[in-house]
């Protein structure tokens, strides 16, 4: 496999530390997408069944003749099918959709399980999340099948808290080899990455700009600080001849995190895929910036009680 930088996996192997993430992709934009990226030279996609854009992926793939064992794929399991005979067929689905007879990663979405149905966010008439009573441990035994079947080389976790791996780490026949969790400058997750990279799980950051980075004219949502005007980043940025987000990645990389940002944008999308590395002391500045925000919170997302959900001392079964 052709790629620029790697993160290692615990038996060694490397996974492409920059990633194109394809959540929020517009309908119809992806074919163009993924062949920019192809030729900007990305090699890993990070994709998901809940993101309803995997057939378009998978024939954008085709089209841009992308040879399998060039990149790297990850998909996720849906909370709506974690029960234990739901993911086989689940992981067959995303195949067909991405053309393709093997992921690379699967990773299980969430570790909450929804009532199944193809309602993708099954809501009651309160509006809460309908939840199922389906232990993670069990929806892990499934995805430990398919790497037995071939279907996955790997499988992984995301949205993991350090309670619910070590949970896990208990009765895992075959261990996670990722944990995909929210992690950029202000949600740094300093205990979380810790204790991964001590048990050999590599992270993955998502939302590593900080989701909705001001573009052009466009007004951040309200409340959201924008990392491309955050002025320790921007100041180094200008010093070192870059631009804000190429800070934001690096600075992840720098801690050995793999970064999957999300971009439509040809210019932005080749600008995300950094090739240089902040020094130690640019790294440390960025460190001691305190701003704190969480954007992927099932309380705000899903309903109220399911707060517990990114605490790190609650969530396990
Ligand atoms: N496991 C999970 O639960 C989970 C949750 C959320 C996300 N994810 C994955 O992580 C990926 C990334 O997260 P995300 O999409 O939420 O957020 P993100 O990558 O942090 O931010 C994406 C936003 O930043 C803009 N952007 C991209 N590059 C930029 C640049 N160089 N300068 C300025 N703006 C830039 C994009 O706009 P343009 O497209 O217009 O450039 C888009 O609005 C997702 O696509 C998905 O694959 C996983």
């Amino acid at each position: 496999m052709v790629h620029q930088r790697e993160v290692k996996l615990a038996n060694g192997t490397g996974i492409p530390a920059i990633g194109l993430g394809t959540w929020q992709a517009e309908p119809g934009e992806l074919t163009e997408v993924i062949q920019e990226a192809w030729a900007a030279g990305y090699h890993h996609i990070d994709a998901a069944h809940y993101y309803q854009n995997e057939r378009e992926i998978g024939t954008a793939l085709r089209k841009t003749e992308v040879p399998r064992d060039q990149i790297w794929l990850t998909s996720k399991v849906w909370n709506t099918d974690h029960r234990p005979e739901r993911v086989g067929p689940a992981c067959e689905q995303t195949l067909r959709d991405l053309q393709v007879d093997y992921l690379d990663l699967y990773l299980m979405h969430w570790p909450i399980a929804f009532v199944p149905g193809d309602d993708l966010l099954p809501r009651d008439n309160k509006g809460e999340i309908k939840v199922d009573d389906v232990d993670y441990k069990d929806t892990w035994r499934a995805m430990e099948k398919l790497v037995d079947e071939g279907k996955a080389r790997y499988i992984g976790v995301s949205n993991f808290t350090v309670k619910q791996l070590e949970d896990l780490l208990k009765v895992a026949r075959i261990k996670p080899v990722v944990n995909q969790v929210e992690c950029n400058v202000y949600l740094p997750q300093y205990e979380l990455v810790d204790y991964c990279q001590k048990h050999g799980i590599a992270v993955t950051a998502y939302r590593p700009l900080a989701g909705r980075v001001k573009v052009g004219d466009e007004k951040p949502s309200s409340g959201h600080k924008t990392l491309r005007e955050d002025p320790v980043l921007s100041k180094i940025a200008q010093r070192i001849n870059r631009t804000p987000a190429q800070v934001a990645i690096a600075w992840l990389l720098k801690r050995g995190i793999i970064a999957i940002p999300k971009s439509s944008n040809p210019q932005r999308l080749r600008e995300n895929l950094i090739d240089f590395d902040l020094t130690d002391e640019d790294a440390a500045e960025i460190s001691k910036i305190d701003v704190r925000q969480r954007d992927c919170n099932p309380a705000n997302m899903w309903s109220p009680s399911l707060d517990y959900l990114t605490k790190s001392d609650e969530g396990t079964k």
